[in-house]
């Protein structure tokens, strides 16, 4: 029987190639693992308003296990009939879902622009029930990025919980890292205030990244390469390879950002910031929180990016 679908509608707005940065990271650190997979099922949840990053997923992953099976599932029934169009079974399909995974078995899960719109107290019990749901040496990606894909977050799980941050962006017009704080996934983007780790971590990029301003004249890289060494050179467990910060990528265990005790800076449920919560943020991040979050819905239709 197929359980019920948990979690709760959102605003479907995607972009195609809005999430090539997460999925190029997933087949350069997992492809691995969907090669060796008895079976290459993947979900991709919350795939929103149109099929496009799913099927754009299932494309990608194609390349390195030709046989992979790509379910996007999504909480809106309405949105599961508008994708079927660009079904193609077996390689990929279409069906309503929700954290449950709808009883599948996954090897990947991609969960991306899901959580933003839920409380922080609902993410421990979202990423349980989705690591519980996968196959043996299962992972699941759960976060945030802007509406054209040039910034973006992500947590990686697996069984266990999760495992690592990744911090990604464009590098060719990439300002201030500082606005990765903006797109941080649910569990950690109230926590960007002095005292959190993953404000320290934020800050720590961003003041190599102007440290290394010098290297500007040798390409953006050259720039990210250089704040990611002095980063590591400062003591921070910077994770994956070179060839992967060049990217603009920044890969830490999550040991070294899990937020320290309960929050008090959520947002309360009138859409109120917390007190103090407006005194941390720079004024571009102030700008992108009342673009991305211009009012609180009711319970039935939260509002998403
Ligand atoms: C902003 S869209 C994200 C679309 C796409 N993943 C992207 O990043 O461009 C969020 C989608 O997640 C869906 N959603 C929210 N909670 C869900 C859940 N628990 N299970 C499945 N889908 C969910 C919403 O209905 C909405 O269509």
């Amino acid at each position: 029987m197929i359980p019920r679908p948990r979690g709760t509608v959102t605003r479907g707005t995607t972009n195609p190639n809005r999430l090539r940065r997460v999925d190029n990271w997933l087949v350069a650190t997992y492809g691995r693992v969907l090669r060796e997979a008895a079976d290459p099922l993947v979900v991709d949840l919350g795939f929103g308003a149109t099929a496009v990053t799913t099927v754009e997923l299932r494309a990608r992953l194609a390349r390195v296990r030709p046989d992979v099976r790509v379910v996007g599932l999504e909480i809106d029934p309405v949105r599961v009939a508008r994708a079927q169009p660009a079904a193609d079974p077996p390689g990929l399909s279409f069906a309503r879902g929700g954290f449950e995974l709808a009883a599948l078995r996954p090897t990947l899960v991609r969960a991306m622009n899901v959580l933003r719109q839920y409380a922080e107290s609902e993410v421990p019990g979202a990423w349980e029930t989705m690591t519980g749901a996968l196959a043996p040496d299962g992972i699941v990606v759960e976060g945030t990025c802007d509406e054209l894909g040039r910034l973006a977050c992500w947590v990686t799980l697996d069984p266990t919980g999760p495992r690592s941050l990744t911090l990604a962006a464009r590098l060719s017009t990439l300002d201030d890292p500082a606005a990765l704080a903006a797109r941080l996934p649910k569990a950690l983007i109230h926590r960007n205030v002095p005292g959190e780790p993953v404000h320290g971590l934020i800050r720590a990029l961003a003041d190599g990244w102007r440290d290394a301003a010098p290297y500007a004249a040798f390409g953006a890289r050259q720039r990210w390469l250089a704040a990611v060494r002095k980063m590591r050179s400062t003591g921070w467990p910077v994770l994956d390879r070179p060839t992967r910060w060049r990217l603009g990528e920044l890969t830490v265990p999550w040991s070294v950002v899990a937020a320290r005790g309960p929050s008090g800076l959520e947002p309360s449920p009138d859409g109120q910031p917390a007190p103090g919560q407006q005194q941390y943020q720079t004024g571009e991040q102030r700008a992108r929180t009342d673009h991305d979050e211009p009012a609180r819905l009711g319970a039935g239709d939260r509002e998403c990016r």
